[in-house]
């Protein structure tokens, strides 16, 4: 039976407007996600020299867990290592815009904050960084997401979200979830 040429031209335009419409939906779920989630892959780029990190500067070991620097800005530091995160627990305000730096001496870790969407992968010779906003108070589980290795089920951390009003630094700018609040 011979198609008309218009009913294949009207059966072409059916499948083009199909897929214009799938694209649509995709475009429309990267541009939710990016604007009303703050779901964005990673953009900064920041090097660190993995074999002396915990030697000077910004990772050593004094240095590392929540201070609020001098701009105000709230920035924790860990380092996640085969198979602990350094400090394995850090305090953090709720409904407070607050930094996350992680760095790696060895091999490649990630890093997710259950419930929300801090989420990253930790690479060596890199620094990892995110900015997020908790909405809720709570020990929040920060497990390793990326196997490095033998113990890397046993790699976990926790985020200890505080309200706004009880997060009270020392006078160094530091709180550590030992300090007595
Ligand atoms: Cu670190 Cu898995």
């Amino acid at each position: 039976m011979a198609v008309s040429e218009e009913a294949i031209l009207r059966s072409e335009l059916r499948w083009a407007a199909v897929v214009a419409c799938i694209v649509a939906i995709i475009l429309a779920a990267i541009l939710y996600a990016a604007i009303a989630m703050h779901v964005n892959p990673p953009s900064n780029r920041e090097y660190v020299d993995p074999k002396t990190l915990h030697l000077s500067a910004e990772f050593t070991e004094a240095n590392l867990g929540t201070r609020v620097d001098r701009n105000g800005q709230i920035v924790a530091r860990v380092i996640a290592t085969q198979f602990e995160f350094v400090p394995n627990c850090i305090v953090l305000p709720a409904k407070r815009d607050v930094t996350i730096r992680f760095t790696s001496p060895d091999v490649i870790h990630g890093i997710l904050v259950t419930g929300t969407n801090v989420n990253t992968m930790v690479v060596p010779g890199y620094v990892a960084q995110v900015h997020t906003i908790f909405e809720k108070t709570g020990d929040l589980l920060m497990p390793c997401h990326e196997f490095c290795g033998l113990g890397h089920s046993q790699m976990l951390a926790t985020v200890r979200v505080i309200p706004a009003e009880q997060f009270r630094p020392g006078p160094d700018g530091r709180i550590a979830c030992g300090d007595r609040r």
